[in-house]
């Protein structure tokens, strides 16, 4: 395994130079474009890595998938979903269009920004440190890492910069979909997407999907119902709008982040974590998709 890995890290790099690094997050644009690095942890316990596997980078819209538990467990999938719905989306992670979409007027799903911003505004909590706080320990809980924390350049670089998401929140709040304060609530979004992390700790959250809920530990995090949902809205919607082609030529529950992260849950058997900050026209990691793309026919990781 671990030379199947330094093979294809090794063959994926020519792809780094294919993408570029986020620059909407002028923080985000010191990123160096040629890091690449994969990291496996199978549901056995094996762990497996090459690359720039240690390489830090901000988790972005992973967090997408942890603020959605989080949301689940305070609130139940039933009024979750009255919130926000279960849609994909031809459109940007960042699109305004998407919210007139709906019949409701609620954003199409919880992996793009709307939906995200509206998923973080039911986090429980009575103030922003209290929520802020709960999101990362409940991500030091599942990534079984205690030292993440929250990069405050690339916080504060978001908060500066965020006026398309300010757009989307104050939109949906005119709409009743939020409610409270739009910037209270866009401080979590940012803190949250700034949440500092490795290739491991993103293939440990795909581990505990991809065993239905429950951590290398025995502890269960969530429920298998959650857990089975989420990994769908992964496939129909985590890659944004290229989550199609994605389930097509790669084929598992995935998410991915500006920061260069992919999350993959591989149902049953691993979870991965890929790292590769030079992006593709949708947003992705260039080098990140090649690696599971590569992976994925050469283990036949493909659910379908
Ligand atoms: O809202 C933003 O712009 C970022 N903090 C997160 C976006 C993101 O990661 C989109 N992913 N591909």
């Amino acid at each position: 395994m671990k030379r199947i890995l330094d093979n294809i890290v090794e063959e994926c790099r020519p792809w780094t130079s294919k993408g570029e690094v986020a620059s909407y997050i002028p923080e985000l644009a010191k990123a160096n474009p040629d890091i690449l690095g994969i990291w496996v942890t199978t549901l056995g316990g094996e762990e497996y890595f090459a690359g720039e596997y240690d390489f830090k980078f901000t988790i972005q819209s992973i967090s997408k998938v942890v603020t959605l538990m989080l949301a689940i467990l305070d609130n139940g999938i039933e009024y979750v979903f009255s919130r926000v719905g279960m849609e994909p989306t031809e459109a940007s992670f960042n699109s305004i269009t998407n919210l007139d979409s709906h019949e409701e007027k609620i954003p199409l799903n919880p992996m793009i920004n709307a939906g995200a911003i509206a998923i973080v505004s039911l986090i429980h909590g009575d103030t922003i440190e209290e929520k802020a706080t709960r999101i990362l320990n409940f991500t030091r809980k599942i990534t079984g890492n205690p030292y993440i924390s929250i990069n405050d350049s690339v916080y504060e670089s978001e908060k500066k910069t965020g006026d398309r998401n300010r757009a989307l929140a104050y939109y949906m709040k005119g709409n009743g979909i939020i409610e409270g304060s739009v910037e209270e609530i866009l401080d979590v979004y940012f803190k949250a997407c700034s949440m500092e992390v490795t290739s491991k700790d993103i293939a440990r959250i795909g581990a505990m999907l991809a065993n239905d809920g429950v951590l290398l530990t025995n502890e269960r995090v969530i429920s298998r119902e959650a857990c089975r949902i989420i990994k769908t809205i992964m496939v129909t919607c985590g890659m944004y709008d290229a989550s199609g082609k994605f389930a097509v030529h790669i084929g598992i529950p995935a998410k991915s982040g500006v920061g260069g992260g992919i999350m993959a849950a591989v149902p049953r058997r691993m979870g991965i974590g890929v790292v590769g900050p030079a992006l593709n026209s949708k947003g992705n990691s260039s080098g990140g998709i090649k690696i599971l793309e590569k992976l994925s026919q050469e283990l036949d990781l493909s659910i379908f």
